[in-house]
């Protein structure tokens, strides 16, 4: 009785708006790490694909998951970010209207080292609690000042997906899992693979959201890196990797890292 409870609230979170990120905003004028431009600069098209389609640096988790730093799995993946109107902290940001939705593409990685405020290594969060960032490419506010957005894996416009294939990294890109914890439906994401899929879990602390991938998961076997490996009621793999240890996160969740 008390688990079949359990798995109820584990659904009723997993239909919710699934992940939430702190975002900032830059422009440099450079290439970014997946190689979209020339030594010259960036394509005009990295400061906005069309109306309402940006691109953006993502935290090593939207990147790749592996750690690398040039042509990322990341690459030319698309998010839809809603505002939820909120900045992360009273001194970091005014934040802006709630509700507004945009579209941005990862072109480039906010590394972790340089950028431990807001841009987090993978598996872990930034200074305000969130486990991802986008660094949004834009020379004046977007929809606001360094809002919190919900956000969740689409396929990208047709556009932005043309305008991908100009970057030295397409066809090129590493093969890991990324972003790391949100599931995909393959080399870019379909409505299939929503955050209200049943394959997803998604989980909620003080202020952070972490999402769990159970698609890969068997009752045998090893758990992958960054994969779920216990917790109340899971009944998937409990062993890691080699080179990763099952770390209990809560009651509910734990992983392997
Ligand atoms: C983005 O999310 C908003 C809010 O959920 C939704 O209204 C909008 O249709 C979404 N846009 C796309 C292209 O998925």
């Amino acid at each position: 009785m008390k688990s079949k409870l359990l798995f109820l609230i584990f659904d009723l979170l997993a239909s919710a708006a699934a992940y939430k990120a702190t975002t900032t905003r830059y422009y440099d004028g450079q290439e970014g790490a997946c190689g979209c431009g020339s030594s010259s600069g960036l394509f005009s098209w990295q400061v906005g694909i069309t109306s309402g389609v940006y691109t953006a640096a993502g935290s090593q988790a939207f990147f790749d998951t592996a750690g690398a730093s040039w042509c990322g799995a990341g690459c030319g993946k698309c998010y839809n970010l809603t505002s939820t109107g909120e900045s992360a902290c009273s001194s970091c940001g005014t934040g802006g209207v709630a509700g507004e939705s945009i579209i941005v593409m990862i072109t480039n990685l906010c590394p972790y080292n340089g950028n431990q405020q807001w841009c987090p290594s993978v598996g872990s969060t930034n200074q305000y609690g969130y486990s991802y960032h986008f660094d949004i490419m834009a020379q004046t506010e977007v929809f606001g000042d360094n809002v919190v957005v919900d956000f969740e894996p689409v396929a990208c416009p047709g556009q932005a997906t043309t305008d991908w294939q100009s970057c030295v990294c397409y066809g090129q890109t590493e093969t890991d899992t990324t972003p790391v914890g949100i599931t995909s439906g393959g080399s870019d994401f379909s409505s299939s693979s929503s955050s209200s899929s049943s394959s997803t879990k998604t989980q909620s602390t003080a202020t952070t959201l972490v999402s769990v991938t159970t698609t890969t998961a068997t009752s045998t076997g090893t758990q992958t890196i960054y994969g779920q490996c216990g917790g109340s009621g899971w009944t998937g793999p409990t062993a890691c990797a080699s080179g990763s240890t099952c770390k209990e996160q809560n009651q509910w969740y734990s992983q392997c890292l």
